[in-house]
């Protein structure tokens, strides 16, 4: 594979997209955030599966208002605008679920296909994906809604690729990883952004099968595991990882033997018997 650095531009974007069912494709230098970008472009008519990736974020955003670090040369950060919502407004409840999981189902079964025997990858529920407990990618997806109707929805990825993409510890709240450090090898990471696009729309329609909950399930990591789930501004919770519900929400066993289904929201989760 030729190495992350070599430079993308809107042309040679166009062409090596050009066999997947996009709308619009946006490549830039550098922006403040993809999604960002995306929303406004979406607002303004963008078509569905419309796209925008850029090699550098100024203003980066992650789950819970994080920041997000996309430095020049060593990252994927792409957005993907769905306007096509139609079968999410019959779940309205878990469709953002199920858009974010799509996002890192997509992320593992691309590193699978292109490093099937170097990593194992793993949905860390609700967004992130893990490769040996450590973060290689996170999913933010916002949607905007018209009333009770949703209308699009924002689904930004960001992968860190080489060295440089991961920062440095005492900025990090999770360890994390990058896919040449995982692989050991120099990745094109164009290569691996086609890869995830296919993926994506592949599973894009599948999202209201049985067979996407199944695949979700199976890359879930830290089951059987206990962990502890932290709400934003409440006591936190400690509990047994035990799968999926239909809803995308996470079955956990807690301590005092409740079953319980949390919904992702304003909550984060964590390994109990590894340092995070
Ligand atoms: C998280 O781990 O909390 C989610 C990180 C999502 C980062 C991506 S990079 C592309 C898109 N643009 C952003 O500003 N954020 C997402």
């Amino acid at each position: 594979m030729r190495g992350t650095i070599y430079a993308m531009d809107q042309p040679t974007l166009n062409k090596l997209l050009g066999d997947l069912s996009l709308g619009s494709i946006r490549y830039l230098n550098t922006v403040d955030s993809t999604n960002n970008l995306a929303a406004r472009w979406a607002k303004d008519g963008a078509p569905n599966l419309s796209l925008v990736i850029s090699d550098e974020q100024t203003a980066g955003r992650g789950r819970l208002s994080r920041r997000w670090y996309t430095p020049p040369g060593a990252a994927l950060a792409f957005s993907l605008i769905i306007q096509d919502t139609t079968q999410e407004t019959v779940m309205p409840n878990s469709s953002l679920s199920r858009l974010t999981a799509l996002g890192t189902l997509a992320v593992c079964d691309a590193l699978k296909q292109s490093f099937p025997t170097q990593l194992q990858a793993q949905i860390k529920w609700p967004n992130d994906v893990l490769v040996a407990h450590h973060k290689l990618a996170g999913v933010l997806s916002e949607a905007f809604w018209q009333g009770e109707q949703l209308q699009t929805v924002i689904l930004g990825i960001g992968i860190n690729i080489a060295p440089e993409s991961v920062p440095s510890a005492e900025l990090l709240d999770f360890p994390a990883t990058c896919v040449e450090a995982a692989v050991k090898e120099q990745v094109d990471r164009w290569e691996l952004l086609h890869t995830v696009l296919v993926k994506l729309l592949y599973w894009r329609s599948h999202l209201t099968s049985p067979e996407f909950i199944q695949a979700w399930e199976k890359r879930l990591a830290y089951r059987g595991e206990w962990v502890q789930v932290i709400f934003e501004g409440e006591p936190s919770l400690e509990g047994q990882v035990i799968g999926l519900k239909s809803d995308g929400s996470l079955k956990m066993l807690t301590r005092s033997g409740d079953l319980v289904d949390l919904q992702a929201g304003e909550i984060h989760v964590r390994p109990l018997d590894r340092p995070a």
